[in-house]
């Protein structure tokens, strides 16, 4: 789709897109409508229950006296209290409406409305920016779907007065949708087709955009002594990788520490020896869904080339039953030197991390780590699929995801970390072991992961096993891979690390 900005010029044929407000009072554009087409909109309006609510959709076909194909009354509830999450929502069901109704070109008149909170420029970007994001689809492997069905909107015009400044702003949006959609694309992707290797070779391509990108395979991480990480790639026949990515993005001046991102990569979770039921299994799929929201969100923060050092680290393996694959029972030592008695086969990922987040600090000391990961089935009993987990030994660095996570719209609620939760795994044979019982799964999770936390360092666990996956459509989120994390980090990362 193609997604452009113009001054205001009503036009001739295309569909039109046309703001109403709280109690249905029409914006300049919408009445204007209403005029030359004899007060259709209006009784359109009388004639139904519509009352101009946020996302609330009032369409006219074939109205009388215009070319147009149709009008589409679009809600915006009170403009002085919009937000540009609101306006992307918008974008986003305008979108599915006009793409569902087999509508080819739309145009989108943005007025200016004196008591709203954002510029119309603000306005317009926003709402494109969720039309965008709307409008993904992976179908690569659908080829024998009819073409009426493939083909969608296929021009999206938003008029506005400041139609420059829109544009630019529109701009960086779309660079962090390059990296939404990188990650989605990762995430649908079969384990078939996408494992260790293949997964760093697709990160590979982000050395174009600037980033250096390196990648570790199993004679090197055994060197480096990873035997939490090797442990779980060991019964697989793909060999286990790191990766590793810089961006370097600060001011010369200013050669600061890195913040660090580090994914949970597994690109096929069966549990191993400790082996998963057969239902549902075909999710795990997206158990790389971690390491996949890394490598995108470096695509977007490199993309609009970010002011701030940013390394990333992902471990992947495939997690598999196999007369090499590690037994329920086995101990192993991991690169910081603590050895974990491997009690479920099933809780490989904060083994994986385990590795990744140690390494990460001892090679390039930064100055605070958020790990993500689809942990723990657990967190999806505990918060559901519309909020993320968070565990962090750091106040700030919680509220700031918070504040973060309620800006873009990909939401987060922190859960406790302590003493109590910690003890749950000491053990008798190792020096933890990597489950905790039942009680608490999710905190016992990050617990084992704070372990492997250096002193002085901010740290946040993310778990996304919740929300990585959609069964449902969002506004801005078709259903599949959803790529929360992208957005929530990219904004973490310009309120707090650069300039
Ligand atoms: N990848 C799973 C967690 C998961 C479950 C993600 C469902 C997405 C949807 C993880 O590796 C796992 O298997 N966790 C176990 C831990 C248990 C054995 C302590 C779980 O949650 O059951
Ligand atoms: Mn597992
Ligand atoms: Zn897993």
């Amino acid at each position: 789709m193609k997604i452009s900005f113009a001054a205001p010029a009503l036009p001739k044929n295309a569909a039109i897109v046309a703001g109403v407000m709280k109690g249905g009072k029409l914006s300049p554009t919408a009445a204007n409508l209403d005029k030359a087409t004899g007060g259709a909109l209006s009784k359109a309006i009388e004639a139904s229950s519509y009352e101009g609510k946020k996302g609330e959709l009032l369409e006219l076909l074939a109205p009388a006296n215009i070319q147009n194909s149709r009008i589409l009354l679009v809600g915006v509830g009170d403009p002085a209290e919009i937000t540009d999450s609101d306006l992307e929502n918008l974008g986003g069901s305008l979108y599915k409406h006009l793409s569902s109704c087999g509508e080819k070109e739309a145009v989108v008149m943005v007025d200016a409305v004196k008591s709203a909170a954002l510029d119309g420029a603000d306005r317009a970007a926003h709402g494109a920016y969720g039309a965008l994001l709307r409008s993904y689809r992976f179908d690569k492997y659908k080829t024998k779907e009819k073409s009426e069905k493939k083909t969608k909107l296929a021009k999206l015009t938003f008029m506005v007065e400041s139609a420059p400044k829109a544009r630019k702003l529109y701009g960086a949006l779309s660079r962090v949708a390059d990296g939404v959609f990188m990650t989605r694309d990762l995430v649908s992707e079969p384990a078939n087709i996408l494992y260790p290797k293949t997964l760093a070779q697709h990160a590979k391509e982000l050395t174009s955009l600037g980033v250096k990108v390196q990648v570790l395979g199993e004679k090197e991480m055994a060197k480096l002594g990873m035997g939490a990480l090797l442990g779980v790639g060991q019964g697989s026949e793909r060999e286990s990788q790191l990766l590793v990515m810089r961006w370097d993005g600060a001011p010369k001046a200013k050669n600061k520490r890195p913040i660090a991102f580090v994914g949970k990569g597994v690109t096929f979770d069966t549990g191993g020896i400790s082996i998963k039921p057969a239902a549902g299994m075909e999710d795990m799929k997206w158990d790389m869904g971690g390491s996949g929201v890394v490598v995108g969100l470096m695509k977007a923060l490199a993309g609009r080339k970010a002011k701030t050092n940013v390394v990333a680290v992902c471990g992947l393996v495939e997690n598999m039953p196999s007369g090499n694959a590690q037994r329920p029972g086995d101990i192993v030592t991991s690169m910081s030197g603590q050895t974990i008695e491997v009690l479920n086969t099933d809780a490989e990922g904060r083994l994986v991390l385990a590795d990744a987040l140690w390494y990460t600090q001892e090679k390039f000391k930064p100055r605070m780590v958020i790990d993500l990961a689809t942990l723990t089935g657990a967190i999806i009993i505990a918060l559901g699929n519309s909020h993320a987990g968070v565990f962090s030994n750091d106040d700030d660095l919680s509220e700031a995801l918070n504040q973060a996570g309620q800006a873009v719209g990909e939401k987060v609620w922190r859960l406790p970390l302590g003493d109590d939760y910690d003890k749950l795994i000491d053990c008798e044979a190792a020096d933890m072991k990597n489950i905790g019982g039942r009680a608490g799964g999710s905190i016992t999770a990050a617990q084992f992961l704070q372990r492997f936390i250096q002193k002085d360092v901010p740290w946040a666990h993310i778990d996304i096993a919740g929300v990585t996956w959609s069964s449902k459509d969002k506004p801005t989120v078709p259903r599949g891979a959803t790529a929360f994390g992208v957005r929530l980090l990219d904004r973490l990362v310009a309120d707090r690390y650069e300039g």
